[in-house]
């Protein structure tokens, strides 16, 4: 077994899951606005340390994706970031896209750049201790979009993204996200996501990448969220292994799908369906952002110093996606 593959499947195991707290300094921004908490280093620092120190980062968090600012913080106790996360056990990573911009040619959709001087950002950051990455990749659904162009440009970044990423002995995280934003249906999600997925293997084959090394973040199947189409979380979770078992290659080690705008407890129980059903060979978890956050963000805006409170969301919240991944959730475990 090879080093990046064992580290893939260290990070995922035994229903394990990542926590995205990779928000660039504008998202944060925004984020802390909303509750009303101004977006200062410090305090941007202060709730992800919290985060990060709370006991269920051991058997719950297998890694942690890092924004740029974040990895070259220094903790309370005067450690670095990516120490603080490994001694709980967890492992740092960090998000190394710059973020997606209009895309030249097809001017209603993004390219993903930040390919210029990776190679030189990624021995840093290696240095810093990241053992895996980030890159994502996103899709809008309209009558025309996903465009061919959009589909195969955002490939192509994402597999020279990889191959630069396992050239430097880290595990790259291949997300390429479809938004569940639109009225289109789920069966539309289904075809374009389907798609989009198989073109980024074709891709990640042409350039060399280890697949037993690579950790895929997919969104689920869903219906749009402005579709009149409601489907129920087991459709959800039927469509959504439909997907993966037809265009994910099988030496891939592992799933971990992004919530993309659902509320924490929907994130969670439709993870739980698709362990329930998972008839693949993938392991398939969770690398949420707002999923995992949301309800500790807002906790602890009313009271920045209540680091355990706070905590003592996050835990249930990781807890509860946990066991999601082992598909062992039931509502009735919710407060
Ligand atoms: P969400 O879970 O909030 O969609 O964030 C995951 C992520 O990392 C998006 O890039």
């Amino acid at each position: 077994m090879s080093e990046l593959n064992k580290t893939a499947l260290k990070i995922l195991e035994n229903g394990k899951g990542i926590l995205a707290a990779d928000e660039s300094t504008t998202t944060m921004t925004k984020r802390l606005d909303s509750v009303n908490v101004s977006s200062t280093p410090e305090n941007r620092l202060l709730f992800r340390e919290t985060l990060f120190s709370s006991s269920s980062m051991k058997d719950c968090i297998g890694g942690v994706i890092l924004y740029d600012e974040t990895i070259k913080q220094i903790s309370s106790k005067k450690n670095t970031i990516p120490e603080l996360i490994s001694d709980t056990g967890s492992l740092p990573g960090i998000k190394v896209d710059t973020g997606a911009k209009i895309l030249a040619g097809s001017p209603d959709e993004k390219i993903t750049e930040g390919l210029d001087g990776l190679r030189e950002r990624l021995k840093e950051y290696y240095k810093l201790g990241a053992k895996f990455t980030k890159w994502r990749g996103v899709y809008n659904i309209t009558k025309n979009y996903p465009s061919k162009l959009s589909i195969h440009s955002n490939a192509h970044a994402l597999a020279r993204y990889s191959a630069l990423v396992q050239e430097c002995n880290m595990v790259p995280i291949v997300e390429p996200e479809v938004l569940m934003d639109g009225d289109h249906s789920a069966k539309e999600c289904l075809e374009k996501t389907s798609e989009v997925i198989k073109k980024c293997f074709e891709e990640l084959i042409t350039h060399k990448v280890d697949l037993k090394g690579i950790i895929l973040k997919p969104n689920m199947i869903l219906a749009g969220n402005r579709s009149k189409e409601k489907i129920t979380n087991e459709e959800v979770a039927k469509l959504t292994l439909e997907c993966l078992k037809s265009s994910v290659p099988s030496e891939v080690p592992g799933i971990a799908f992004l919530s993309g705008g659902q509320s924490e407890i929907e994130s969670t129980e439709n993870l739980n369906l698709i362990n329930k059903h998972n008839n693949t060979n993938f392991v398939m978890s969770y690398s949420y952002g707002r999923a995992l956050q949301q309800g500790a963000l807002k906790y602890w805006s009313q009271d920045i110093k209540d680091i355990e409170g706070t905590q003592q969301i996050f835990n249930h919240r990781a807890k509860m996606n946990t066991l999601a991944a082992q598909g062992k959730w039931s509502k009735d475990l919710e407060i």
